[in-house]
Order: C-alpha cells, then sequence, then structure tokens
C-alpha cells in the first residue's frame, strides 16, 4: 500500500515497434489505472540486453517508449514511469532472489525455451535468470496486482513462489502479487493470420498496424486483412478474421460486437475494412501528434526521467534495505 492504495507494477521492453495489440491491449487499458491504484510503469532496459542490442538504438527506443506512454496519456505526476536501469534496486535484489530460485524451476520456464532455441548462439544466464530479474521488479515495489498477458503468466507464477518461499523463511516480507485482468483486454490477432496474436516482431509488417504507421498505412494493411470466403460479417469464432476487425472496431469505439455486427450486416468486407482502418487510424492520430510534440520538448521528458526516477529509487530501497537485514547483510552506518 502507498497513501491508501493498492501498488501495481507492469513493464515494457523497448525492442521493436509497439503495435496496435500493444496499444489496446495494455497501454490503453493502464490510463484508468491511476485513480485506484499507485502505478508503477518501468521500461525494462535490463531485461534487453539479454539478447544483444545495439546501444546506440536501445538508448534511442527506451526514451521514444517512455515519451510514447506520456502521449498516450498515462500522467507521469500520477504514474512513476521510469528506466529500470536507474533504479539500482533491481539488479541488488535480483542477485539475492536468485539464490531462493531453483535452477529446476527457471528450467521449466517456456519463454526461457523459446529464446534459447531463436538465440541458440547467446543463451547467456541473463536469459536464464531473467524471470528472477521480472520477480524483482515486482516484489521491489510490493505490488499487489500485475497486469500481463497470457505469455507472462508463468513468470508471475514464479514470481509468487519466490515470494511466498522467501516470506516462509523470514516473514511476511513481500506483498504477493496477483495478475490484474482489466475490462476485457481484447486480445488483438494478426492482420495476416488471425489465428495468430498480433507480434511486434512478426517479420510481415502487414501483419501488425504499428503505433507509429501514418493515416495511409493503416488503411492499406486493413485493406489487405485476411478474412474468409463466407461473404458475411458475423461475430464468431469461424471467422476468425472478421472477429479480429470487429473486435479492433470494438476496442476502439467502446462498443459491443453485437452493435458492431448491426451497424454492418449486409454491408461488405471492403466497407468494413475501410471503417475499421478510418477508426484506428483516427485513435492513432492524436497519439502520434502528441508523441511528436513531446520528443521535442527534451527538458519536459529530463525532468520525468529524473523525478520519477527518484521516486521509484525511494521505494525500491525501503524493500531493499529490509530484504538485506533479514538475509543477514550488515547494517550501514550513517
Ligand atoms: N517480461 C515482460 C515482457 O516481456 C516485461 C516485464 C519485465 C514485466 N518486468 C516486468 C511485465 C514486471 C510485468 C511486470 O512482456
Amino acid at each position: 500500500m502507498i497513501d491508501g492504495k493498492k501498488v501495481l507494477f507492469s513493464g515494457m521492453q523497448a525492442t521493436g515497434n509497439l503495435t496496435l495489440g500493444n496499444y489496446l491491449g495494455a497501454l490503453n487499458n493502464w490510463i484508468t489505472l491511476s485513480d485506484e491504484y499507485e502505478c508503477f510503469y518501468s521500461v525494462v532496459d535490463l531485461h534487453s540486453i539479454t539478447v544483444r542490442q545495439e546501444p546506440s538504438e536501445l538508448r534511442k527506443r527506451a526514451r521514444n517508449l517512455l515519451t510514447l506512454y506520456i502521449a498516450a496519456g498515462l500522467d507521469p505526476e500520477k504514474n512513476c514511469i521510469y528506466y529500470q536501469s536507474h533504479v539500482s534496486g533491481h539488479a541488488e535484489l535480483s542477485w539475492i532472489l536468485n539464490c531462493f530460485t531453483y535452477m529446476g524451476e527457471l528450467n521449466r520456464m517456456t519463454q526461457f525455451k523459446d529464446k534459447a532455441a531463436k538465440h541458440a548462439d547467446n543463451i547467456n544466464a541473463g536469459l536464464f535468470t531473467y524471470p528472477v530479474l521480472m520477480a524483482s521488479d515486482i516484489l521491489l515495489y510490493q505490488a499487489d496486482v500485475v497486469p500481463v498477458g497470457v505469455d507472462q503468466m508463468q513468470h508471475l507464477e514464479i514470481t509468487r513462489d519466490i515470494a511466498q518461499r522467501f516470506n516462509a523463511i523470514y516473514g511476511d516480507v513481500f506483498t504477493v502479487p496477483e495478475a490484474y485482468f482489466g475490462k476485457a483486454g481484447r486480445k488483438i490477432m494478426s492482420l495476416q493470420n488471425p489465428e495468430k496474436k498480433m507480434s511486434k516482431s512478426d517479420e510481415n509488417v502487414n501483419a501488425s498496424i504499428y503505433l507509429m504507421d501514418d493515416t495511409d498505412t493503416v488503411i492499406r494493411k486493413f485493406k489487405r486483412a485476411v478474412t474468409d470466403s463466407e461473404g458475411q460479417i458475423a461475430y464468431r469464432d469461424e471467422q476468425p478474421g472478421i472477429k479480429n476487425l470487429l473486435d479492433i472496431y470494438c476496442a476502439c469505439t467502446n462498443k459491443e460486437p453485437e452493435e458492431a455486427v448491426n451497424e454492418f450486416s449486409g454491408k461488405g468486407y471492403g466497407e468494413l475494412k475501410m471503417a475499421v482502418g478510418e477508426t484506428v487510424a483516427n485513435v492513432l492520430a492524436p497519439v502520434q501528434t502528441r508523441f511528436a510534440e513531446l520528443s521535442k520538448d527534451k527538458q519536459y521528458i529530463d525532468g520525468v526521467i529524473k523525478n520519477n526516477a527518484q521516486k521509484a529509487n525511494y521505494y525500491a530501497a525501503k524493500t531493499l534495505r529490509k530484504v538485506q537485514r533479514k538475509v543477514g547483510f550488515p547494517d550501514r552506518i550513517r
């Protein structure tokens, strides 16, 4: 609890360009949470170097992501938006928690197996202990809730196991976090293969709408979206392409699928695609404009970075000092 509010933690990696899926599934839902929760949103750059990065590119992307958080509507006065690498407590707690995590547990992580297969030439220890760093992110702020997608559920489970294990030995040190499932954060699928999630790492650029795509690009991609030959606009699993278009439309307009189906009944697929494309372009345009403005305001963004790193460090140090005492490190002489 901070000032009587529950704590929420989440993070994103600054690798790849954010997609409409990231926006509608995560970022856009985050905006509404700061009234109810004390929110920490980190740009998790420590996680990023588990795969090789071009340094100048990583720095640029990290700043862009942080700026985009704000452009998308997160108020940096109400939400702690910061770089993970600016708070040394993440790495320090991570070391301690490594000593409370078993090789066998980490060996079972499906994301490790996937990434090890994908980066066979660089299966480093950081990639292996990635979930422990993620646990440290969450536990460092005593987070009550963590909004995560299904692909990160296994990591949240191991976080809970580590917290409970530690608490069983040393008493109630960590809050055991729960997954946060917001109001039906719709899962946005690939435009080229609607059986697959829209992903920022898809090689086919037509499969994903990127947050920075201009209106023409957005409309062109929707025009090319894969549908089916049924010829009717219905919201059902047998028509995943059409269902995905309707889901995107509903997520952008706050309408219910039924309402959308009525609106498009008797119309052709071409018309639906145009309407969804235009709706999405209209949602993205203001975010892009705001992003462009903010990017020019170096002083403002620098101020956000500085102030929020200070705030994050304050809460991180509180937990870290407690943990260090519990495991038997000597008190600091002040
Ligand atoms: N591993 C997460 C991802 O790739 C990012 C992340 C790092 C995170 N630390 C976190 C998400 C803590 C939630 C909470 O998506």
